[in-house]
């Protein structure tokens, strides 16, 4: 989703702005604009439709643009189409307030009506030229930049992050939020804006984060902060400790492999941060022993890759602690009058912690009494603050939009929780918690033995590039897992594919299925490797090209129906996704790398769904 950007201090702010814009291109986004307040006052606006290449070249490096004080955007178009019009900055009339914005202000269309019957006229089609005039109106009628703000935070509905310069304010810029990610950067003689920690992390690691409905007053010397009454608060900011190479690409040709291979380590340290002498501790958590008794059922919420690592953990956890668990996407949950009951616990998986729909449904669980774990890897995101309870996942920056490391993640806190449930209410013994421990602790090795032997992929990846359709299927947990292989996929290679339960297969879809269609079968549950095994073959003798990721000890069942196989090597059948997952995204990685597409921003995707 769209990018902020904003500095104030003693640099040229250009080159800052758009060096900025480059570290949030992960984000998604068709269209870029800065503005930069010149020497005389005048706020200068530069604009350019695509990619930010464009935009850097238009200003030469920024280098064209004078002043010390600016704003800029990256637009992930939702109102109107990607155009230089219709691109931010948007600026008021005569140019008095300039502003970017990242949301959606839901009663757009009124404000935009009641402002037409003021005289004020539009040029674009969006939201954000109906909040810079909603600003100016205030501004005009009120006479104060705060009071102007708050009287616009009153006043829309939706989310949004801004950042606002006002021409006759020269030595400022302010900010607000409402659901939409943004934080605040304290350097020397300097303060920074931004959608994301990695835009400001060369020049600051002291970051704060604004809550929603705060205003942040910024200027060169620091920066303060204000409740929408207008009352000053105080803020302390959080040291960030991760390195600014952890977002950078490390001598890999997309974020996407870099982030591919660093699975081992994020396993690791996931595993390291609640594993203490082989035994879960979920004292950081603040997840008790007690609650996890009172815990009669758990739903779990999420969305796309989330939602996928979620479907895994449902598994997982019936399985081990025999506790009713219920899979739901969050844009489902939030609007369909849930009804939880005393005991149970929502479970929130989301990478970036600012999915609106995640969020929302966080916020649904809680006003409906359930207590809250959020599953999440940003630290200090909107879910991690809101949720009772966190569990941080270690992947580090995800800066590709299609996740691999961090829905690695997701799987190895699934494990954990289930597990850690499963030993508090003793529904599995010592010794079988104690196997599944060690797979996990083995797990690392045996990735990076499966990210070594990737030629093999790649070569057949190349000959895929003409695809047209693929269906994954699989039963149980290898049926939660082609979920995630056939997103993987489609969105990074534009290859249309499907996940089915294999069993369903039958039911409609094997009419698809003709000379060629190439079928992706996961292989890795023991109990229910025979059944898949017939739906294989099923779709084989209907002319199906069928390639099977299967576990070392089930390939005799499959080597000779297959027409291509991928081994994994053995492990407990409750964390084989770990493993079956890797050759998966090799495949996607390799058939998008063939293709010539953009692997790590591919068409029409955000990293962070900050809007519904
Ligand atoms: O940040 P979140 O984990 O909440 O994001 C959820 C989805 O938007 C995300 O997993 C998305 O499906 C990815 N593009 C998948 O690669």
């Amino acid at each position: 989703m769209c990018g902020i950007v904003g500095y104030i201090g003693k640099k040229q702010a250009a080159p800052v702005l758009l060096e900025g814009l480059s570290k949030l291109e992960y984000r998604g986004y068709d269209s870029a604009g800065i503005a930069v307040r010149g020497n005389g006052g005048k706020i200068d606006v530069v604009k350019t439709k695509g990619r930010l290449q464009l935009l850097i070249d238009k200003t030469e490096n920024g280098n064209a643009l004078f002043g010390t004080s600016g704003i800029g955007h990256t637009r992930w178009a939702t109102h109107g189409e990607p155009n230089e019009t219709n691109a931010h900055p948007h600026v008021s009339e005569g140019g008095k307030i300039v502003l970017v914005h990242n949301g959606i202000i839901e009663n757009y269309a009124e404000i935009k009506e009641k402002l037409l019957s003021h005289g004020y006229t539009f040029y674009s089609n969006t939201d954000t030229e109906v909040a810079t005039k909603l600003i100016a109106y205030y501004y005009e009628k009120y006479g104060g930049a705060l009071e102007a703000i708050e009287r616009f935070i009153l006043r829309v509905r939706g989310s949004y992050a801004i950042a606002v310069m006002f021409a006759d304010l020269p030595d400022r810029i302010y900010a607000a939020r409402k659901d939409s990610p943004m934080i605040i950067g304290a350097g020397e003689d300097s303060v920074y804006l931004a959608s994301d920690v990695p835009a400001i992390l060369k020049y600051t690691r002291n970051v704060y984060y604004i809550e929603n409905l705060e205003i942040a007053v910024m200027e060169t010397d620091g920066v303060r902060f204000y409740n929408v009454d207008r009352t000053e608060i105080e803020k302390m900011p959080v040291h960030i400790t991760w390195d600014a190479e952890a977002a950078e690409k490390g001598g890999y040709e997309h974020f996407m492999m870099k982030e591919i291979c660093e699975q081992p380590k994020v396993i690791t340290d996931t595993v390291n941060y609640v594993l203490k002498d082989k035994k879960i501790d979920f004292t950081e958590i603040g997840l008790s022993d007690k609650l996890i008794r009172a815990t009669k059922r758990i739903t779990i919420v999420a969305c796309g890759s989330a939602y996928h690592a979620g479907v895994v953990m449902q598994y997982v956890m019936e399985g081990l602690a025999r506790i009713p668990v219920r899979v739901e996407l969050a844009s489902e949950f939030r609007y369909r009058k849930p009804i939880l009951e005393r005991g149970e616990l929502v479970v929130v998986i989301s990478q970036s912690g600012e999915t609106a729909d995640s969020l929302a449904a966080l916020r649904e669980a809680k006003r409906l009494g359930a207590k809250t774990l959020a599953v999440v890897n940003v630290l200090g995101s909107s879910i991690a603050r809101e949720a009772d309870f966190v569990f941080y996942t270690k992947a580090g920056p995800e800066i590709a939009v299609a996740t691999t490391k961090a829905y690695t993640a997701q799987l190895i806190a699934g494990y954990l929780i289930s597990l850690k449930f499963a030993v508090v209410k003793k529904t599995i013994s010592e010794a079988a918690s104690a196997a599944i421990t060690d797979g996990i602790l083995r797990l690392p090795a045996q990735v990076e033995a499966l990210l070594s032997d990737r030629e093999r992929i790649q070569k057949f990846a190349a000959k895929m590039t003409g695809t047209k359709d693929v269906f994954f299927i699989g039963r149980g947990i290898d049926y939660a897992l082609s979920l995630e292989g056939s997103l993987k996929l489609k969105e990074i290679s534009y290859i249309h594919s499907e996940a089915y339960a294999a069993g369903e297969l039958k039911h409609g879809t094997i009419s698809l299925v003709e000379e060629g269609t190439l079928v992706c079968g996961v292989i890795t549950q023991e109990t229910l490797a025979e059944k898949t095994v017939s739906n294989i073959v099923e779709v084989k003798s209907r002319g199906a090209f069928v390639v099977a990721v299967a576990a070392q000890n089930l390939l005799p069942k499959i080597e000779k129906i297959a027409d291509f196989t991928i081994t994994i090597p053995e492990t407990a059948p409750q964390i084989a996704a770990s493993l079956a997952v890797i050759p998966l995204q090799l495949l996607s990685y390799y058939v998008s790398a063939n293709k010539g597409l953009d692997v790590d921003k591919p068409r029409n995707l955000a990293k962070s769904v900050t809007v519904e």
